[in-house]
């Protein structure tokens, strides 16, 4: 018999670290990045820009500061030439995701900064990755359509930047800050599985693609990002309004989840989908096409009128991704270009206070059992 004590399954309320980084109120529905609940960032017009700048560095930028970030990122957004050498063998056999992870790993062999474990040559990495990781998924959508990549644009914003990437189109002012809220929205979330796998990783005194490398591969689990993926597949099944509760109701009797419903801190709305929701159903009228955001609210009504469940950011992203053109294929990866930036503040953080994480665990398997040679076994 063990004589530890075991923490809930699944590590749930389990606090392993303190952070300056994100609070999350799940009663409350509230979601706040370094102080600052996301309704203010959103509502007050922050661009993600700004937000990745705050994250990384704790306090928001004054102009100059602001400038002076968004020029290096902007200025950082290009590939090496060997990287996409490999990425054009890969991209043809690959999920997105696998690309995302492998490619990340990749670049570490390129990096201007190798060797250097100074705190500086951190924040330049975390600066590089958080502008790459968009050119990375959007080269890649090309590659495997044999299309050319389209090259990074340092006079558009981040947001706009990769829309304009990914459809070789410049977005209008409309799309690119609906696409820059999303990219906020996404940024940071505390400790959720694929952040605290990057911190794991991190602890070890792993360099930062490593750590990210593991919040990659982490992210990709349906039951994390991969949901947004699984939330548009249903909505394409399901195909019409009326529909909608004789699929839902089908999954309940076959006790199967609802992709982008429930969650493990939040007790209420998840307040990202509250901005979400709003976007699927603006772009709905604007696109003329209303049908993805109508199926997607009757579906939330019906499993809230059978079960206590929200929607979580990854319900009404589905939607709001496929009326920006999006493949869904590519639906992970974005929220991965977005969480890169949370994922580096918590590296670094992890870095700067940092004791190996190191659990233990409560041993049920059998004991003092005696070694019999091979070929004496039955
Ligand atoms: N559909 C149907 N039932 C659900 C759902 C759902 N989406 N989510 C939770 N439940 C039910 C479970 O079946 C379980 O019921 P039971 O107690 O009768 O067995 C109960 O609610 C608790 O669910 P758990 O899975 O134990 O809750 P947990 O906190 O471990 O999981 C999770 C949270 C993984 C997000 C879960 O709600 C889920 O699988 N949702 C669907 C996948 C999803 O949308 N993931 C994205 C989450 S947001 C993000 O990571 C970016």
């Amino acid at each position: 018999m063990a004589d530890k004590s075991i923490a809930g399954k699944g590590l749930e309320d389990v606090v392993v670290a303190t952070s300056d980084i994100c609070l999350i109120d799940g009663k409350k529905g509230t979601l706040v990045y370094r102080g600052y609940d996301i309704r203010e960032l959103v509502e007050g017009g922050a661009t993600f820009e700004e937000t990745a700048y705050l994250l990384l560095n704790g306090k928001f930028p004054n102009r100059t500061e602001l400038d002076d970030f968004s020029r290096a990122m902007a200025g950082c957004r290009a590939l090496p030439k060997e990287v996409l050498k490999i990425m054009q063998i890969l991209a043809h056999q690959s999920h997105p995701m696998e690309l995302l992870r492998t490619v990340t790993s990749l670049m570490s062999s390129y990096d201007p900064d190798r060797g250097d474990t100074s705190l500086d040559a951190m924040r330049r990495r975390a600066l590089r990755l958080v502008a790459q990781f968009p050119t990375i998924v959007a080269t890649f959508d090309h590659m495997r359509n044999n299309r050319d990549p389209v090259t990074p644009d340092p006079e558009l914003s981040h947001a706009a930047n990769f829309l304009y990437m990914l459809r070789d189109e410049k977005p209008d002012k409309y799309e690119s800050r609906v696409f820059d809220v999303c990219l906020i929205l996404h940024a940071e979330h505390e400790l959720n599985a694929s952040t605290f796998s990057a911190r794991v990783t991190a602890s070890t005194l792993a360099g930062m693609f490593g750590a990210v490398t593991s919040a990659v591969g982490t992210l990709r689990g349906p039951l994390h990002g991969g949901a947004n993926e699984e939330v548009m597949k249903m909505l394409i099944e399901v195909d019409s309004v009326e529909k909608a509760e004789s699929h839902v109701k089908q999954l309940f009797a076959d006790k199967r989840k609802i992709m982008g419903f429930g969650h493990r801190v939040y007790r209420t709305d998840d307040p990202r989908a509250t901005f979400l929701r709003e976007y699927s159903r603006e772009l709905g009228k604007r696109k003329q096409t209303p049908k993805w955001f109508e199926i997607s609210q009757k579906i939330e009504e019906i499993v809230k009128a059978n079960k206590t469940l929200y929607p979580n950011v990854d319900f009404y992203s589905a939607s709001t991704y496929h009326y920006l053109g999006i493949p869904r294929d590519l639906f992970t990866p974005i929220f991965a270009t977005s969480r890169i930036s949370g994922w580096c503040a918590h590296i670094l953080e992890q870095y700067q206070h940092n004791r190996l994480i190191r659990p233990t665990a409560d041993y049920t398997g059998p004991q003092d059992l005696k070694y019999v040679p091979v070929d004496e076994r039955k």
